[in-house]
């Protein structure tokens, strides 16, 4: 197949990620072409936070409240900025796209814009992969990211057919936020986010994946169950629940250690 990965890297983590997807489709036998995208004006980290400075309130609120975050995330416009003239610009002849970002609170301006600009999109089967700094947290990272994307695609009459979000243990805004996500990571999933990382296990493993179903093409995200119930998820009393379950699991553990199998 004939596919091109077009990406936006601000700090270079997606590009490293693109290229094993590059390596990894070429070792497969597919054909692959590179498209970069950037923004005409250097971006300064600070101004890009504070571009994003309204949503902040709003992913708060959302964690609270499914409802709204179903309406936030259906409904968040995203600035756009001036990008780079492409070099693929029609992208009809390409079997399959895929499109990477690193997250930034929303998708990032640049690939709005790449969304907007890009010819032939229609009736393209399309991936998106993702680098973000924390692990793979349904609502915060997971649904705020690739459901405005398959939103945009299916404007634009092409369809989500796989996705990948990998950390990359790295946050512009410094340690404090690693500390943060570290924490979560450990809470939410009993795993350090090194364990989500682009070179781990579980990365190579989900790379593979991502690039099967991409290939396949036979899921639409958005009709496949995993996703559905992610928009009908309990929010915060799931997240809750799961994170109880699994800061039980080591008391579980050692109770099963020291006296079930003792006595047994
Ligand atoms: C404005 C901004 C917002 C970010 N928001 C998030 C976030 O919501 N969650 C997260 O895990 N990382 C966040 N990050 C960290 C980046 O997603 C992470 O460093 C990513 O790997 C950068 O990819 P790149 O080097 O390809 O640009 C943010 C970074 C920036 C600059």
């Amino acid at each position: 197949m004939n596919i091109l990965i077009a990406f936006y890297s601000r700090t270079g983590y997606t590009k490293e990620l693109a290229l094993l997807i590059a390596e990894e489709l070429m070792a497969r036998g597919h054909e692959v072409e590179l498209e970069r995208i950037e923004p005409l004006e250097d971006e300064n980290m600070w101004p890009l936070l504070w571009r994003t400075q309204w949503y902040w309130g709003a992913l708060a609120l959302g964690i609270l409240s499914n409802k709204y975050r179903e309406y936030f995330i259906n409904n968040y416009r995203i600035p756009e900025v001036e990008i780079r003239s492409l070099v693929h610009q029609d992208v009809s002849s390409f079997d399959r796209i895929c499109i990477g970002c690193g997250k930034q609170t929303i998708v990032p301006c640049a690939i709005e814009s790449y969304l907007r600009i890009v010819d032939g999109l229609k009736g393209k089967k399309v991936g998106a992969f993702a680098t973000w700094a924390g692990p793979p947290l349904k609502h915060f990272e997971v649904e705020h990211l690739f459901r405005p994307i398959a939103d945009r695609l299916e404007r634009r009459g092409a369809s989500l057919v796989s996705i990948l979000g990998l950390s990359s243990r790295y946050h512009e805004y410094h340690g404090q936020m690693l500390g943060i996500f570290e924490f979560l990571s450990r809470v939410r999933f009993g795993k350090p986010i090194s364990y989500f990382g682009v070179h781990s296990e579980y990365g190579r493993k989900n790379m593979k994946l991502f690039l099967d179903e991409l290939i396949k093409g036979s899921t639409d995200v958005k009709e496949s169950r995993g996703w559905r119930r992610s928009f009908q998820g309990t929010g915060i009393r799931g997240v809750a629940s799961a994170s109880l379950w699994t800061t039980l699991g080591p008391l579980r553990h050692e109770f099963k250690k020291r006296f079930l199998e003792r006595y047994r």
